[in-house]
């Protein structure tokens, strides 16, 4: 089996060094968040290490690390790491801060729903004790535990898409839903890092994904480290490539996953799950349980942040429109690859 080269994206680290990304580690004052700075890949492999909720805050709004799996698993730890910082000393003056720091957390970015998810998971783990050193180890504890089940649940839904991909097949991608947008192998390039280990020869076209060109810059870096022929195309190039034939399957990761199976994911996924139906391309959707939204009966209520005109080229003083997600309705959705298969209703 080949050993895969990938980047760490999110981990935890404190004063004896970095690596504990695994259950067991204690908390620390000098805790910090130590996250993979992507907004410099691929030129520049630079890491920050985080201790406030506002340098946290402003590292997943800039997208130095995103991704909705890894924007769960930053902001998990990253709220233990705020927390052992905590001077309070009753456990209600804790807790109130322990809320407040949690909200504005939460409100860095709105769409991926692993964020509220990750935040909310902890803050419950970590309640119903009473003294703060515990609660403060009960965070970091959940939080490493959710870094720990990310890189678990990567695998599965690996093993689950693998089974779909033959020995010559050529995949097209959207966006980065690779090791860099989880604390895995990822959503959408687990079958095929999967695949790889199996001894399969996969090609990828990887779409430049505009404005922020997460396909050209992430996932075609990640894909070359991993040793995976990757092709680079223009987003508006997708469509014409499926016409030429080149194409046998859709993978694409999603942020959050309405109770219907409408999949909001990167703006530019919905067009292409269009020319997939149009081309007869299987179009599947790869993500964990955390994506998934059950509180929302369909896609139209996903809430779809909308980012700064400067993202994207534009004459001075002309309008931009620029929302950073879409969704793709379930009927155009072949099935959905998870932890628990591929599944083509979801009931988990
Ligand atoms: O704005 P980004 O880069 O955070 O958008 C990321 C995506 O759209 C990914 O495809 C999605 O989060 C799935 S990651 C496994």
């Amino acid at each position: 089996m080949k050993s895969l080269a990938l980047p760490v994206t999110v981990q935890y680290i404190d004063e004896y060094g970095a690596g504990h990304v695994v259950p067991g580690a204690k908390i620390s004052q000098f805790a910090l968040l130590d996250i993979l700075d992507q907004t410099r890949l691929p030129e520049n492999i630079c890491r920050l290490q985080l201790f406030t909720q506002e340098g946290i805050f402003d590292a997943i709004k800039r997208l130095c690390v995103r991704g909705a799996p890894a924007i769960g698993c930053s902001a998990a730890v990253g709220l233990a790491v705020c927390a052992a910082r905590f001077r309070e000393n009753t456990k209600e003056a804790f807790m109130n801060h322990l809320k407040e720091t949690a909200e504005y957390l939460k409100s860095s970015r709105p769409t991926a729903v692993n964020l509220m998810w990750a935040i909310d998971r902890c803050c419950a783990a970590a309640s119903p004790l009473t003294d703060i050193e515990s609660i403060k180890q009960k965070l970091l504890d959940e939080a490493l535990l959710i870094v720990e089940e990310d890189a678990m649940l990567c695998r599965k839904i690996g093993d689950a898409g693998a089974e779909l991909l033959q020995d010559g097949m050529t995949i097209l991608t959207h966006c980065n839903a690779g090791a860099l947008a989880t604390c895995g192998i990822g959503t959408a390039l687990a079958p095929i890092y999967r695949a790889l280990e199996q001894g399969k020869k996969i090609k990828v076209y990887s779409d430049e994904t505009r404005p922020l060109l997460q396909g050209a810059r992430l996932t075609a870096w990640e894909l070359q480290q991993a040793g995976v022929e990757t092709f680079t195309i223009c987003d508006n190039m997708a469509a014409s490539v499926m016409q030429q034939g080149k194409i046998d399957m859709v993978i694409v990761g999603a942020d959050r996953i309405a109770a219907n199976g409408d999949s909001a994911n990167k703006i530019g996924t919905y067009q292409v799950a269009i020319a997939a139906k149009y081309h007869n391309i299987p179009f599947y959707v790869a993500a964990p349980y955390s994506t998934i939204d059950y509180s929302l009966p369909d896609g139209s209520l996903i809430p779809i942040e909308e980012r700064k005109s400067d993202e994207i080229y534009h004459c001075p003083g002309v309008n931009v429109y620029n929302p950073a997600f879409d969704v793709t309705p379930a009927e155009l959705i072949t099935a959905h690859i998870t932890e628990r298969g591929v599944l083509k209703t979801l009931r988990f």
